[in-house]
Formats: structure tokens, C-alpha cells, sequence
């Protein structure tokens, strides 16, 4: 759909969205001192730890270097992917994508968790803007890694400490690969609280056995062009509703992908052996959504509300219920995978479709979104919580964690207390490092944080393309701030 068309829609929609009520948690930058905001966590009841002061220093618990599968790290802090919607139509990386990269550079961070989501094929790109790996493009998506190398060596020196990978995907369900507006939805399976939202009807959006081995074929030839464009480690994604992890809830299908655990997780196996392979060098990692909840809508005073009618049994992580966290099979999956080569896990939670609230816990909805049905602060203690389960289960693998951005000026604090607690290795960092990519490299070197650059959780960078636009952090970044996008935006939030 031509751009103006989405600005008029934009504008049409405004009315609606300025009536909307707001969210009723105290905010996090209205706790002035560690007191107030911890004795705010012990009121609601959550249990998270988190230090007074912060130590700085390369021998400090976030900027100790680690040993990550015979891997030399240099810190703890991890950059999580972010795509921008900034592609071109073919799938090679723009200006805008280099000035990101750039930003992960210089964040600090001595490891990248995959860039941000790249597809394998032009089916599985979930918008006509997303990142292609294919042939024609290795080349651009090489030179995008080395802007991010470059950059953190013009900053600090040395890059031989920093793992860089590639992340690769296919968006299923939610692909959109030729029109912004059109979804071209590849499912695992039917799931009636889903396919209305991406228009399916019958069983035609199933994706058949047959492609699905070919697909197979389509990760390995892309983590094969990954490892000639320089990246160490590909992962290998299934978290967030997205096709990987949508087959690991296909209690339904039907075939040699669906029904039993093996079946379910027969994807995976077969990407991973033909990476091995194919690409014996290369790492592999996985990023994995390690529990969902059943998918929820604006109900009432929009705050958010399960769907009626959504069917627990598909909810990968869930219990019974459907609204509580059931780490059996997450756990089985991880053991599975530690058994095939693969040492290291990014965990996440849920989808940014259908569970933002636990997948990426912010204080202002995106337009598709609802508001908090709990205080955010509860959607980031159960990811640490989770997470830190699962490594005490696993503690051959190097577990990086997600979700850290609504801590806000507690970041730092939360971050190091974890890390001491042995609760995860790596702090991941997302929408933290669109508003302040110096984060880390300020907390290494002991540096007062620049408060004004502190993500808010205003959620425009998700808000953005959900109405087919480029992301970015509109509000605080001046880079995005200064573009005409943003008025549009702004309103819409
Ligand atoms: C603009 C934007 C783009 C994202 N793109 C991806 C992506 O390409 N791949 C992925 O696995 N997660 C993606 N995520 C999810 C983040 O990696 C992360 O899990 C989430 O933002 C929660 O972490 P945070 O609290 O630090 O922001 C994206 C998030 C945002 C805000
Ligand atoms: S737009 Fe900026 S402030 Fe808002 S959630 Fe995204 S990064 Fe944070």
C-alpha cells in the first residue's frame, strides 16, 4: 500500500485511539531512590533481585568477559535482535539498517544476538521490507556486520571479543512478504484465536510436509551464506508465534511435523544436522519464546483480556489454564537441544502479536495492542524467573535473557544482581538500546546514566509498522525524532 495511503488511515484512526483510558501503575521513573522501588516490588508482591549500587570495571559482574562454547565474550551485556522495516523490497539492508548496526556497535555490548530477523526465503518475510538472505544480497548483509564491527573497534579497540550472529527466520503465521497490509499467513496448524487476525478460513494456510522440508533446506543454505558473510553463529528462531516456534505447539497437525514432542521438534533437528553439515564452523544458537499465554485482545476499558474461545492446549509453555507457565516441555526442548550441539539459548516470552504484555512488558500499548492487565513490572519477573529456571536445569548451556527494557533507571541494578545470582549470563538488551545505545559501554565504565535517553516503554517503535512505517525510537532518538513520521506516530500511541 502506497505510503499515503497509510497516512490518511493513520489520520482517520487518531480520533479513536486519543479517547483511549490510561494505565494505572505508578510509573518506574516516579521511584526517586532504590527504596522507594524496591519496597514498591516487595508491595506487588514481586520477588526480583537488584543491587543498590552498580560496580563498574572489566572485572565487575557485567563487565567480566565469559567463555561462551569455547567462545571468548568480553561482557555480559548482549544486543537482542531488532528489526527496523527498513529493507529493501529485494531484502538488502539500507541506510537506516547500517545506522542501527552502527548503534549496536558502539553500545558495548560484546555480543549480538542475531542483528535482527532475517528471512530465508521471500516467503517468510514478515513485511516486504525485512532482511533476505539470499545470494544476491550476501554481500550487503556481510557489509552490514562489518559497519557493526568497525564501529565498536573506532570505539573501543578490539573486536576480538565480540560474537556476532545472524538470525534467521521464517515469520509463518504472520509473513507479509509482498504488501504491507496483506498477510500471506503460513500456519503449523488451525488455532480459531489466531486465523481471524490473519484472515484464514480454512485449512489452506496449512504449510505442508513437502515445504517444510524444503524450508529445511532454505535455513541450511542461509546459515551456510551467514558463515561466508562473516557471522560465527546463526540462530536458528522459535519464539514469538513465528513458524519455528509455532511447530513446537502443533499438538494438531497432522504428518511427520505435528502431534508427538519428536514430530514437533523434527524442524529444528534437521535445520541443525544440516547446518553441521554443511557449515561445521559454525555455531548455532537458538532464541526461543520459552513459555506463552493464551492470546489475548482489548477487552473491557481496553486492558487486556484472554480471547474468548482461545484453546490452551496450544499454548506452548502453558499449563492447563493457559495462564500460568508450565516449563516441562520448554525444558524437555532445551535438553533436546544441548543433546544435538546447541549451547546457547535466548530466552523470551510469548508473541508481540497476541501476548505483548509478557512478551515485551511496556507502560503505553502499541496501537494494535491493550493496555497492561498487570503492573509490567510482573511480565519482567516472570521472564528473569523462568529464565533463571531453566539454567539451573541446563547448566551446560549459556542461557541470555530478554525483557530488561521496563526496568528502566533499574536496569543497571536488576542486571548485575542477576548476573550474581547466577540467574542468566547475558543481560539481552532491546528497545534499551534504540533510545540509549551507550548503555552498556556507560554502565562498564561506571558513567552516570543519561536519564533522558532511558527507554519509557512509549512503544512507537512497535506502533510504527504496525501501521507501515519504518521503526525506530521516534520519541527519544533525535535521528527519528527530527523525521515527519513522527507527528503520525505520536498520535497513534
Ligand atoms: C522494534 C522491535 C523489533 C524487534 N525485532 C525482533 C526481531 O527481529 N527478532 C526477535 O527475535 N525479536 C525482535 N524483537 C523483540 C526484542 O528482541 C525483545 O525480545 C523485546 O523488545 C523485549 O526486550 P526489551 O524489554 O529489552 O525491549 C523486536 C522488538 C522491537 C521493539
Ligand atoms: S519508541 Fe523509544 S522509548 Fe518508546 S519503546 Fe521504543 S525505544 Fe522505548
Amino acid at each position: 500500500m502506497p505510503d499515503v495511503v497509510w497516512r490518511l488511515r493513520l489520520r482517520l484512526d487518531l480520533h479513536h485511539y486519543q479517547k483511549e483510558p490510561m494505565s494505572v501503575y505508578p510509573r518506574v521513573a516516579s521511584f526517586k531512590s532504590f527504596q522507594a522501588f524496591t519496597d514498591y516490588l516487595k508491595e506487588i508482591g514481586v520477588d526480583l533481585p537488584c543491587d543498590e549500587s552498580v560496580a563498574s570495571g572489566d572485572e565487575s559482574p557485567l563487565g567480566r568477559s565469559m567463555d561462551v562454547d569455547g567462545v571468548n565474550v568480553g561482557n555480559r551485556f548482549c544486543i537482542l535482535p531488532m528489526e527496523g522495516w527498513d529493507g529493501t523490497n529485494d531484502g538488502a539492508p539500507t541506510d537506516l539498517t547500517v545506522r542501527r548496526w552502527r548503534n549496536f556497535g558502539i553500545s558495548g555490548a560484546k555480543w549480538i544476538w542475531g542483528g535482527e530477523a532475517v528471512a530465508v526465503r521471500h516467503d517468510g518475510r514478515a513485511n516486504p521490507n525485512q532482511l533476505l538472505m539470499t545470494e544476491a544480497n550476501l554481500s550487503a548483509i556481510e557489509g552490514l556486520r562489518n559497519e557493526l564491527m568497525s564501529a565498536h573497534e573506532e570505539r573501543f579497540g578490539r573486536t576480538d571479543d565480540l560474537y556476532v550472529g545472524l538470525q534467521l527466520t521464517h515469520s509463518g503465521r504472520w509473513a507479509k512478504p509482498n504488501e504491507k497490509a496483506t498477510a500471506e499467513p503460513r500456519t503449523a496448524q488451525r488455532n480459531p484465536a489466531l486465523d481471524p487476525r490473519v484472515k484464514v478460513t480454512d485449512d489452506s494456510a496449512i504449510i505442508s510436509d513437502d515445504d517444510l522440508r524444503r524450508l529445511i533446506d532454505d535455513f541450511i543454505a542461509a546459515a551456510v551464506r551467514a558463515e561466508k558473510a562473516g557471522y560465527r553463529f546463526v540462530d536458528v528462531k522459535h519464539c514469538h508465534g513465528y513458524l519455528g516456534h509455532e511447530l513446537l505447539s502443533g499438538v494438531d497437525r497432522k504428518g511427520d511435523f505435528g502431534g508427538s514432542f519428536e514430530n514437533r521438534t523434527r524442524f529444528v533437528r534437521d535445520i541443525v544436522a544440516g547446518i553441521n553439515a554443511a557449515a561445521p564452523s559454525l555455531k548455532i544458537g537458538v532464541r526461543l519464546s520459552i513459555y506463552d499465554f493464551m492470546p489475548h485482545h482489548p477487552g473491557e476499558d481496553r486492558v487486556g483480556e484472554p480471547v474468548p474461545g482461545a484453546d490452551p492446549r496450544l499454548v506452548w509453555g502453558a499449563d492447563p489454564s493457559g495462564m500460568g507457565i508450565d516449563l516441562d516441555e520448554p525444558s524437555k526442548f532445551l535438553s533436546l537441544l544441548e543433546s544435538i550441539g546447541v549451547k546457547m539459548v535466548c530466552t523470551t516470552a510469548g508473541s508481540p502479536y497476541s501476548t505483548p504484555h509478557i512478551q515485551r512488558p511496556a507502560y503505553f500499548p502499541p496501537s494494535d495492542g491493550y493496555l497492561p492487565p498487570e503492573d509490567p513490572l510482573v511480565g519482567v519477573a516472570r521472564q528473569l524467573r523462568a529464565t533463571a529456571e531453566l539454567r539451573r536445569s541446563h547448566p551446560g548451556m549459556t542461557f541470555v535473557g530478554s525483557g530488561y527494557t521496563y526496568l528502566q533507571d533499574w536496569l543497571p541494578n536488576v542486571a548485575q544482581a542477576v548476573v550474581r545470582a547466577g540467574w542468566v549470563d547475558s543481560i539481552g538488551l532491546g528497545r534499551m538500546v534504540l533510545s540509549y545505545p551507550e548503555l552498556p559501554a556507560d554502565v562498564i565504565a561506571g558513567v552516570k546514566q543519561q536519564r533522558k535517553k532511558v527507554c519509557r516503554t512509549f512503544s512507537e517503535c512497535t506502533t510504527a509498522p504496525r501501521n507501515g512505517m519504518i521503526s525506530g525510537c521516534f520519541p527519544l532518538d533525535p535521528f527519528y525524532k527530527a523525521m515527519p513520521e513522527r507527528k503520525l506516530v505520536q498520535a497513534l500511541t
